[in-house]
């Protein structure tokens, strides 16, 4: 029976042995190339699919694979990057901490936490700051405030509180996240899941009002734009339907900004566009620029005391070298007016992309510097990221058909042309096929 389950396991794991790369795919690429790939797919767990690309540097717009070749990085870390590789100012503050305090946990007071929390609350309003690491830990983070909020200050019976999502959200890969997701890829075969959570069409503001009405909601999660579902824009409106109907339901809004946050759309959070205040802001990602991992949760006191000493906290969140980073990183989205340029330089972007022929580029959409190009399914988009790639431009496909285009905010009008000129050119070869 043992010696079974040990066979099947074996078969299992071989068959999920993949060749890392076809010759098509590695194109140019040499043995240097090819060796980091091989020792990725032998010794680590088979959890990506990267792109066969192996970089070792990265300045600014730019990165370089281990053969010396120059990318343009139009994928930024899925938006982490926005303030450019490996920003001066940003590894300065890394530098200058790491010498002198890393860690004291929040056993003990730090004293840069205070300092980072005020910085925080300064820029963007909220009365609190929940520091945390990842933009997963966050959304729990968001969804635990959620549910206290619930049972203490709107009176939900215990352990009755409701969470609504979005459909085509994507917030991580932890038990909870996987809970809300509609994508099976995400959650299938990792059952039992999270109860209390739901799912709705997103963009559909009716739905939203028959959801809420149910007593036992306590917040409705949703991204501004849906990054990983494909760059999905919702209707001028939708924010500030949400803003109405969670206030007239007596349930609070989440705002998940981890990756639509902090310049990327063109405004300082991606609500700025409605003027609408969510009432708890996860933000991630950038807020380190890509140098460490960093997230936190904004709110008011209402909401954010309801959680007490001992309730809910991480060993290294808020940590001094992440308050540091953060104030830099913050500090580098405003000094440089990052959102303005994305805001400026998506248009442009999305101007070019639009004269592409329709029969290779279907669909167009984004805002500021987060985009996406959904590729006819007469092409695989996975195909044309190779040819982006052999071309100069790193991007990456997901749900086979949709291609992101979100390069660090810190790209200037001349090198989004030359990149959109890769695109047209590998683009138009793809034309020339049909
Ligand atoms: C909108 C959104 N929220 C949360 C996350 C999770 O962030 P992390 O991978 O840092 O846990 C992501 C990651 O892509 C995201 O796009």
């Amino acid at each position: 029976m043992l010696s079974r389950v040990f066979t099947q396991a074996r078969q299992l794991a071989q068959s999920s042995v993949r060749t890392v790369a076809t010759a098509a795919e590695l194109g140019k690429l040499g043995e240097p190339s090819k060796r980091v790939f091989e020792k990725e797919d032998k010794y680590g767990a088979h959890n990506y699919h990267p792109l066969p690309v192996a970089l070792c540097k990265g300045k600014g717009v730019h990165v370089w694979d281990v053969e010396g070749n120059q990318y343009y990085d139009f994928l930024s870390a899925y938006s982490a990057v926005n303030q450019g590789h490996c920003h001066p100012k940003i590894i300065e503050a890394l530098k200058g901490q790491a010498e002198v305090l890393t860690l004291t946990s929040r056993a003990f007071y730090s004293n840069l936490l205070g300092e980072y929390e005020e910085f925080m609350h300064n820029l963007f309003g909220y009365d609190k700051v929940l520091p945390m690491n990842t933009g997963v830990e966050g959304g729990e983070t968001a969804c635990k405030l959620a549910r206290r909020w619930g049972y203490d200050v709107k009176g939900i019976p215990k352990n009755e509180a409701k969470i609504v999502f979005a459909a085509g959200n994507f917030w991580g890969r932890t038990l909870a996240a996987i809970s809300s997701s509609s994508d099976p890829d995400c959650y299938g075969g990792f059952g039992p899941f999270m109860p209390g959570f739901s799912t709705i069409p997103y963009n559909d503001v009716s739905a939203l009002q028959a959801a809420l009405k149910d007593p036992k909601v306590c917040a409705f999660m949703v991204e501004p734009i849906q990054g990983e579902a494909g760059v999905v824009v919702p209707d001028p409106g939708y924010l500030k339907a949400i803003r109405d109907t969670c206030t007239k339901n007596n349930v609070l809004w989440i705002a998940d900004e981890v990756q639509t946050g902090l310049a990327r759309t063109g405004r300082r959070l991606c609500v700025d566009y409605e003027e609408v205040r969510p009432d708890l802001v996860v933000l991630g990602k950038a807020l380190s620029g890509g140098v460490y991992p960093v997230s936190a949760v904004l709110a008011d006191d209402e909401v954010m005391l309801t959680i007490k000493p001992g309730e809910h906290g991480s060993t290294y969140g808020g940590n001094p070298v992440a308050c540091k980073i953060a104030m830099a990183a913050l500090q580098v989205l405003e000094e440089e007016n990052l959102a303005e340029n994305a805001f400026k330089l998506g248009e442009v972007l999305r101007n070019e992309l639009r004269k592409l022929p329709t029969d290779v580029v279907s669909i167009v959409r984004g805002k500021g510097l987060l985009n996406a190009i959904v590729i006819n399914e007469k092409f695989s988009a996975w195909d044309v990221c190779v040819k982006l790639r052999d071309n100069g431009l790193l991007a990456k496909p997901t749900h086979g058909d949709i291609i992101r285009f979100a390069p660090p905010l810190i790209i200037n009008e001349k090198q989004i042309m030359e990149c959109a000129e890769i695109i047209s050119s590998t683009i138009m070869d793809f034309a020339k096929t049909l």
